[in-house]
């Protein structure tokens, strides 16, 4: 039921087709992420100077925040070709094998969800993304035979919003392994920018400020909500993004000044209000909001916790004193738990 908010970090339809104008294609144009660029960008030397394959990479971090977009930079960087699927999409053994025969020497294999994968599909990723074999077999029972099929030597590299979800014996098998974090507000606001003027809409640098601190630091975020303020400031005024049109917009998605809107209210009011500040486990909190466990942990829980509104404990979730100033709700002994 929350994938459909403008604020989530899922990828929602709309996102695809607006992305394809909007993807970085290479590192120069990608904003922020500093680190991360900087060690990939010695890592691609290293392996096309050796002309090998680049070893496996693992990136992990909150949705939205430009995970596929780096696999496409990093195949074009290589100059090798990509292919992407995702830990859901390959249900059968079949599946996996009909991609990876196809692949050419060092092209890029992008599983995005790779924490999805099932157990059976793991098992079969470990001696390709090794040895670059794949054993078949073949038959059943006490006469089942192997056959050890050679692959080109690829490169996978695995997106995962759920780092902790992922199997040691896998995580094990990637070279590298990269966090992506939360962008900070210029970041954003020059992400903005960029992606207004791709689109060639006119548009104020308070403005750009604006959207980005209500984005909650990512960047599918801001540049969702610019496409609402666009098509805001073309019907309810003269298609100038200025920052009253744009603070009009979003007072009226209801999204407040720190990106959050009324499920993430809800949220921390639950939290609040029917658990005493907590601290409350994950399932008790999500019932209370009648939210998935999962999608709390993966797509509310990472922000209001780089906000500060939100803690995880070993006890179980907890409001901090930001908490209760955000809600105007005034904390008493009675009502502190912790
Ligand atoms: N669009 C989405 N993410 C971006 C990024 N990191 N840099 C530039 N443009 C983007």
């Amino acid at each position: 039921m929350s994938d459909d908010r403008i604020i989530s970090a899922r990828e929602q339809k709309d996102d695809k087709t607006w992305d394809l104008t909007l993807r970085p294609q290479s590192f120069d144009e990608y904003i922020g992420q500093t680190q991360v660029k900087t060690n990939l960008d010695v890592v691609l030397r290293a392996a096309k100077q050796r002309k090998e394959p680049l070893d496996h990479v693992l990136l992990f971090g909150p949705p939205g925040l430009g995970k596929t977009t780096l696999a496409h930079i990093i195949s074009k960087e290589m100059g090798v070709g990509i292919k992407v699927t995702s830990g859901p999409a390959i249900s059968k053994a079949g599946d996996l094998a009909a991609i990876i025969t196809n692949l050419q020497e060092g092209d890029i294999l992008f599983i995005d969800e790779i924490h999805r994968l099932n157990k059976t599909i793991e098992e079969i990723l470990y001696p390709a993304m090794e040895d670059f074999a794949l054993d078949i077999v073949l038959g059943k029972g006490p006469s089942a035979q192997i056959l050890r099929l050679d692959l080109p030597r690829f490169t996978l590299i695995g997106a995962t919003t759920r780092y902790n979800l992922i199997s040691s014996p896998l995580r094990d098998r990637f070279g590298v392994t990269f966090r992506l974090d939360f962008y900070s507000s210029e970041e954003i606001a020059q992400i903005v920018r960029r992606s207004a003027d791709i689109l060639s809409v006119p548009i104020a640098q308070d403005a750009g400020q604006e959207i980005a601190s209500r984005s909650r630091a990512t960047p599918r975020i801001a540049n969702r909500i610019l496409k609402r303020v666009r098509d805001y400031a073309q019907v309810k005024a003269d298609g100038n993004v200025s920052y009253e049109i744009t603070r009009q917009a979003l007072d009226m998605m209801a999204i407040d000044r720190y990106g959050l809107d009324d499920l993430d209210r809800r949220l921390l009011r639950a939290l609040v209000e029917s658990f005493a500040g907590g601290p409350v486990g994950i399932n008790t909190l999500a019932a209370a909001v009648q939210e998935e466990a999962g999608t709390i942990e993966e797509i509310f829980e990472p922000y209001l916790m780089q906000l500060g509104f939100l803690s995880r404990t070993a006890k179980g979730r907890v409001a901090t004193d930001k908490t209760y100033d955000y809600l105007g709700i005034e904390r008493t002994d009675k009502n502190r738990l912790f």
